[in-house]
Order: C-alpha cells, then structure tokens, then sequence
C-alpha cells in the first residue's frame, strides 16, 4: 500500500497500523449524568478493537458520539485527519464511518438483494426506488450496482436468501442484512454494538467468521460485544471501559488478566457464567 500525505489527502487508504480513529478527552453527559468521562483511545488501520465494560459504563453513548448521533460535551473525534465532531451522521457515513443499526435500516417489505441495494444507492446518490423501479436512465449502474450488492451478500453469506424479504429472515440472518446494510455505505470503519447478542452458538460462530472476512478486506472494526469468547478471539486491542472512564487499554491477553478488569468486569461474568 502506498504511503499517502493524510495532510492533503485525509480520505485516503492509510498504512495498516497507523492511527484511524483518534478519541482525544471525550465527555458524553446527559443533564446531570456523566456517561463518558475524558475518553481518549486510538483505533488503527486494518485493527478490530472492542470496547467491553459493564451495562451502563457508556460503550453505546461513545459509539453515538463517535458516528454523529448524540453531541459530545467536550474533546475531540478525528478519523484519518478530519475532525467529526459537530458532523450529522451521514456526513461522517461519508467518512467512511459507519454504524449498524438494529432492525431500524431494514426495509422489512423488500427482498434481500433490494435492501443492499437500497444501501449502494444512498451511497451513489441516486434515487433508491428508480433502481428498484429499474428506470431507463439508471440501467447500466444497476448493472454495476446489482453486481456490488451479490458481492457483498456473498460476503455476509446471504446471496441463497437475496429474493426473499427481509421479513421472512431467521433472527440471525436479520443481524447478518444490517451488516450487509452497512457495509453497502462502503465503510473503512464499521462500528457494530453488541452485533451477536441474542444469537445462538452457530450464528455467533458464523458472525466471527464474517469479522475475520471483513477485515481481510481491510475494514477497520470497533466492536462493542459481551460475548468473550468472541471479544478476545477476534480483537487485536481492547479497551475496558467502567462508569465512563477508561479502565484498561490493551491486547486481549494482558486485558483478561487485568486485575481492575476482572473486578470492574470479567470476574463478575465469570461468575455468572459458572452459575
Ligand atoms: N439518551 C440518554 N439519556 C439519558 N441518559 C442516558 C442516555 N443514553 C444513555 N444514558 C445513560 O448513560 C450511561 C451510559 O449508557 P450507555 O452508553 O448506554 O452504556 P453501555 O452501552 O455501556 O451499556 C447510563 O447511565 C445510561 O443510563
Ligand atoms: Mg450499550
């Protein structure tokens, strides 16, 4: 990969391992409460990183921030050189950051293949239902469109379900199209909040298997999960969040034996999980 100057060209492909996300003294409150307390954390090119921490520590409030969806009270949020505080969410979509959103981005009444497709047209500016609708003037970037939206249901596995509605989806099928919706927004960094919760062993097993297929694509992650199993086998980093503070920053080795992780966190898990 080619080195690029960030300072003229902030949008561009950077070397993998160099800063991506750069979270400096970020403060979340709402009214009198306190979600997020002077969090600053890195995420870096190509990396999964996942964000773990009790309920209520502030995981989602970050992510909110972070993708424009609710306003910092102060710090700073920069991805390859340009500042997203302050931005709407589409125009940090345009960033190339990206959010999933349960259920909410799912056209229930649309065929699988046509909800990515719904997803591409935003991206490409043009009227999602004239594709749909297959107008003259738009056939032959619904031919290209079409061919980019089997991709990315390919890579999500849900190219056998692309005619049938998004209703009709199993519940973890469901979970696989918001990605699949997602990744229509061509993202360089997908942030996904607890995408395997209520899933079963296989589909949590499947949905690692996607992570590991996204990022050999060179999609930077940012994962927030309570299944451990799948945090420590799929991050490279993971930073431990607890009552809006940042409690632990590391690989996921060294965070599982962190003392003030097991207590704040991990211990109380392991214990409920042995019953
Ligand atoms: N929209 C909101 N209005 C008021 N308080 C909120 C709002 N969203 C989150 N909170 C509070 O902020 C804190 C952090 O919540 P959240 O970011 O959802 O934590 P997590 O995702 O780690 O479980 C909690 O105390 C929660 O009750
Ligand atoms: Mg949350």
């Amino acid at each position: 990969m080619t080195a690029l100057d960030t300072s003229t060209a902030p949008a561009a492909a950077a070397a993998p391992g160099a800063p991506a996300l750069v979270v400096t003294g970020l403060s979340i409150r709402f009214g009198g409460l306190t979600a997020v307390e002077d969090m600053t954390f890195e995420v870096n090119e190509g990396e999964v990183l996942s964000l773990i921490g009790p309920n209520g520590a502030g995981k989602t409030s970050a992510f909110n921030a972070i993708t424009g969806y609710i306003q910092a009270a102060s710090g700073s949020i920069v991805y390859r050189g340009a500042p997203l505080l302050g931005l709407k969410p589409n125009q940090i979509a345009a960033h190339g950051v990206v959010r999933t959103f349960q259920k909410t981005s799912v056209f229930n009444g649309l065929p699988v293949l046509d909800n990515v497709l719904v997803g591409l047209h935003l991206r490409a500016r043009q009227h999602p239902l004239a594709i749909i609708l297959g107008l003259p003037g738009v056939k032959r970037d619904e031919a290209r469109l079409r061919e980019a939206a089997w991709d990315i249901l390919t890579l999500v596995g849900l190219d056998g379900r692309a005619h049938e509605t998004a209703a009709s989806l199993p519940y973890g099928e469901l979970r696989l199209l918001e990605v699949a919706i997602a990744l229509a927004a061509e993202p360089t960094l997908l942030l996904l909040d607890e995408p395997v919760s209520g899933m079963n062993p296989s589909e949590t097993g499947a949905f690692m298997a996607l992570l590991g297929r996204i990022r050999a694509r060179g999609v930077t992650v940012l994962l927030v999960e309570h299944d451990m199993k799948m945090v420590m086998g799929v991050s490279d980093r993971v930073v431990c969040l607890n009552q809006g503070r940042i409690i632990a920053d590391g690989p996921p080795a060294a965070i599982q034996r962190d003392p003030q992780v097991i207590r704040a966190y991990l211990g109380e898990r392991y214990v409920r999980a042995r019953g």
